[in-house]
């Protein structure tokens, strides 16, 4: 996606036309416009974007400034030009400076002697060691509801002019409607993660002895996932794998979860149907659709000896990094039927299995991560 938009970037510049053919370059405009609506979500290609709309418009310096959705105020969220770092921290107040009037008027504005108009903050100015000779001003606003301000400062050689104006509004709505999809697909996410947070937790108390085991695994998995180097994105599913892996125990009847004796062997055929059971509930879940081969084969064995015979890497990594973590969890806390050992003792079990239920390159990554170097300083391992 970056690397499109720098393409188009390069296009852009490639094109020297004087500043008064700016209605000339709307057709890149709208192509840029197409390929930034596909995301924002990344501050890079938010950075790429703005960048843009400064060669559209042939200025210094220009600035995106989001509305706080409570407090209404307004903060730099992307500032290019110089001395941009140094006015990040800048929030206004509704209504001041040029770009809180625009917020209030949801208009667009040029201001061609920015230095001699009273709504000009010059507190950026001093920040930035920038000097505002000139600006155009216009809201980023979805039909609905205003999102921010797009500021052009310092048009190079000349002034802002009607055209600019033009060019500017429409790239502010393309923003806009970016925007405004990033913010839906955000509470949509948060919204799957407080639903996720509740399961975890109703699987947990069905059973007393796994309180905060889910969360627990799902912290080393997301440490191990740091070792290995994981995406964001990995991480973010990886912790939403760590915390769902036994959600299909809620599939089994309560008198097998809560035996305070050993399982018969037809109850822990019952219990190992857990994996299939978990697929089950997830499985009209877009959102998590990919960890549900995680969940799926968390309990394979590397030598291919597990349930669903799946062997070395061809069983998924999560899935394996499960394995590592759920099965330290298990060692280091007490069950109905026999104590909790210490770390040493989980990481030497951990060890000795290497190759055989474990892959050994996640317990390796285990055994170096934040999570375990933590929980082998942890005076209270075992905890229960
Ligand atoms: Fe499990």
């Amino acid at each position: 996606m970056a690397a499109a938009v720098e393409n188009m970037l390069q296009n852009i510049d490639a094109d020297t036309a004087p500043a008064s053919a700016g209605v000339d370059k709307l057709e890149t405009m709208i192509q840029l416009s197409a390929l930034m609506n596909s995301t924002l979500e990344t501050e890079e290609v938010r950075e790429r974007a703005i960048e843009a709309a400064s060669t559209l418009v042939n200025c210094e310096a220009v600035s995106l400034l989001l509305m706080d959705r409570a407090t209404g105020q307004l903060y730099f969220d992307i500032a290019l030009g110089a001395g941009a770092d140094r006015v990040k921290n800048i929030k206004l107040e509704k209504g001041q400076g040029i770009a809180g009037w625009v917020a209030e008027q949801k208009k667009p504005i040029i201001v061609g002697d920015a230095q001699n108009d009273p709504r000009l903050f010059k507190k950026a100015d001093q920040k930035s060691g920038f000097r505002t000779r000139n600006m155009l001003c216009v809201p980023v606003s979805t039909p609905t509801s205003l999102i921010g301000v797009l500021q052009a400062i310092n048009k190079r050689d000349t002034t802002f002019d009607d055209n600019d104006a033009r060019l500017l509004t429409a790239f502010a709505n393309q923003i806009a409607v970016a925007l405004e999809n990033v913010r839906l697909y955000d509470d949509l996410k948060d919204s799957l993660y407080s639903v996720v947070q509740v399961l975890a937790e109703t699987i947990e108390q069905r059973d007393p002895f796994s309180t905060g085991h889910a969360k627990r695994v799902s912290q080393y998995c997301v440490s191990i996932g740091k070792q290995l180097g994981l995406s964001k994105q990995q991480l973010v599913n990886l912790k939403l794998a760590g915390l769902l892996h036994d959600v299909g125990t809620l599939g089994i009847p309560d008198g097998i979860m809560q035996k305070k004796t050993r399982l018969t062997e037809e109850e822990q055929k019952k219990v190992m149907n857990h994996m299939n059971l978990g697929v089950d509930i997830i499985k009209n879940v877009k959102l998590l659709k990919q960890i549900q081969p995680a969940i799926k084969f968390h309990h394979e064995h590397f030598d291919g000896s597990g349930p669903f015979a799946m062997k070395g890497y061809k069983i998924p990594l999560f899935a394996r990094i499960i394995a590592v973590a759920d099965a330290f969890d298990a060692m280091t806390n007490k069950r109905p039927y026999r104590l909790a050992c210490g770390y040493d003792a989980a990481m030497a079990e951990l060890k000795a299995k290497c190759g055989i239920h474990y892959d050994p390159k996640i317990v390796k990554a285990f055994f170096d991560s934040k999570a375990s170097i933590a929980a082998r300083k942890h005076p209270l391992l075992p905890r229960r």
